[in-house]
This record gives C-alpha cells, sequence and structure tokens, in this order.
C-alpha cells in the first residue's frame, strides 16, 4: 500500500499525537511511521523495555502505565494540555469458551476495562482539547464489531463494540474529527496465543499502520476491508 506522503507530511508534522499501546503490534508500527513524518509522539503501554525501545527509535515522550488504573489515566490527563491526534489503540483481546470463563468474571471486567473504560475517560478530558485543535481521534477497532456475535468471543466483541458504539453516539456531536478503521485480523503478538491463526491469512501490521496513517490524511470517517459489504446480509 502506497501512501501519499506529502499530504501525510502536512498533516502529522510538528502534530502532537498520542497513540495508546505503543509498545508493540500496530501501535508501535504507527508510531515508528509517524516519527518518521516528524510528528511529536506521546506513547503509552505497560512494558517498559518495550516502549523504551520505541522511545529511542522515534524520540517519543513514553508513559509506561496500565490505562485500566484511574490514577494513572488522571496522571496522563494532567500532563496533557494541547493534543492534535489521538490513535486509540491500546486493546486486551481474549478467545475464550464460555464455559472456560464460570469462574473467570475478571475477564470481562479487564476487557472493559482497557477496551470501553479507558478510552471513554481519555475522551473526556481530550475532547475540549481536539476541539481546539481542530484534530482527530482514529479508533483502531475490529471487524468483529461488524459480525454477529460469535462464540469464544464474548469478553472481546462486547467491549470493542461497546467503545465503537459510544464513539459513534458522539461522533455527531464534536467539532473534530472522529474516524474508526475496522481492521480483519492482523499478525501481531495479540493473535500468536491463538494456534488456528497461525495459518490463516493476516494484514501485516505495517499495513494495518499505513491504513491508520493514510486516515490521517483524508480524514475519513471509516476504513474497512471492501469485503465487508458482503457481511450486511448476515448480520442480524
Ligand atoms: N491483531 C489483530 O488481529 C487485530 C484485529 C483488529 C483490531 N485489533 C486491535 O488493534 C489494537 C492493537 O492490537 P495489536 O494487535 O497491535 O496487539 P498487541 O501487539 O497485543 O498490542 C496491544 C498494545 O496495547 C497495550 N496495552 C494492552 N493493555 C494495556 C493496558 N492495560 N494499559 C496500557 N496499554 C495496554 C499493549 O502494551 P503493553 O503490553 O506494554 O501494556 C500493546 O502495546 C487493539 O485495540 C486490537 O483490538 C487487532
Amino acid at each position: 500500500m502506497r501512501l501519499q506522503e506529502k499530504r501525510l507530511r502536512q498533516a502529522v508534522q510538528g502534530k502532537t499525537v498520542l497513540i495508546t499501546g505503543a509498545s508493540s503490534g500496530i501501535g508501535r508500527d504507527v508510531a515508528l511511521l509517524l516519527a518518521h513524518y516528524e510528528a511529536n509522539l506521546i506513547l503509552v503501554g505497560r512494558n517498559e523495555e518495550r516502549l523504551r525501545d520505541v522511545a529511542l527509535k522515534t524520540g517519543a515522550q513514553i508513559y509506561v502505565m496500565d490505562l485500566r488504573e484511574k490514577e494513572n489515566r488522571q496522571r496522563l490527563c494532567q500532563e496533557i494540555n494541547q493534543l492534535d491526534i489521538f490513535i486509540n489503540n491500546a486493546g486486551l483481546s481474549i478467545h475464550r469458551s464460555i464455559y472456560d470463563s464460570l469462574e473467570r468474571a475478571h475477564d470481562f471486567t479487564r476487557t472493559m476495562a482497557i477496551n470501553y473504560f479507558a478510552p471513554v475517560e481519555l475522551m473526556l478530558h481530550f475532547i475540549p482539547l481536539l476541539d481546539v485543535a481542530q484534530g482527530q481521534i482514529v479508533n483502531v477497532s475490529t471487524i468483529n464489531t461488524k459480525f454477529r456475535p460469535m462464540a469464544k468471543w464474548a469478553a472481546y466483541q462486547a467491549s470493542k463494540a461497546a467503545f465503537d458504539t459510544w464513539l459513534r453516539a458522539v461522533a455527531p456531536e464534536v467539532k473534530h474529527i472522529v474516524s474508526t478503521i475496522y481492521l480483519p485480523l492482523v499478525r501481531t503478538p495479540m493473535i500468536a496465543s491463538t494456534k488456528k491463526y497461525e495459518y490463516m491469512p493476516a494484514m501485516s501490521s505495517e499495513t494495518a499502520a499505513k491504513r491508520i496513517a493514510r486516515l490521517l490524511y483524508t480524514k475519513k470517517k471509516e476504513d474497512k476491508p471492501w469485503w465487508l459489504l458482503f457481511l450486511r446480509f448476515v448480520r442480524p
């Protein structure tokens, strides 16, 4: 996939860009890509070693923190008083039968904590900042939110769908741009523990990063695979 480099540079050069979940996978590749176009990056993740490695390559400011913790979100919000672009990318995926989850209520609280409550609370602080900057949020979502509910994906699908619904409800009210990318399977550490994905076709995380970057200059509201068109016939 080719990017329009001049347009991307205009969109991000000198802009303050916050990326959550930048220590790994898609978030890491978005950070590396936008650093090349001279964005001022603020990166968040829990794994200090991996986040420091990205910072070394990008010159980014980093926050090593668990975004499920309220005091961490508060500290981040207190320290960020100007923001042009927010890439909501940190996420947790769980693939587990409900019969293996009967003693695991925490699976549902921890997916909601990072996939729903954390971005909602960050957005409550960032909406005014993004409005002033006439900025943009890009939400890194999944095509799962477009599918009918699927067995073994209750925790992930419900939590990703919750934030997708929240953001779509908020979008008509806010003065900044709201974009969502609905990604198919992407080859990242997130899918490594699901054995059946080993041989399934998957997008590279570099391509996912480019598609996210493209939204920063096209300002489109959505990016999704063309073949999702056919799913309108199966969604309830
Ligand atoms: N891979 C796919 O097939 C796929 C498909 C569709 C959508 N997505 C979405 O893409 C996004 C990125 O996923 P990925 O595939 O790149 O997975 P990944 O490699 O596992 O990356 C997830 C990132 O989120 C961070 N994170 C997770 N929990 C966190 C927490 N509590 N606090 C702070 N940071 C946290 C992780 O950092 P630490 O571990 O350092 O905390 C990591 O940087 C997710 O929102 C996911 O839902 C992925």
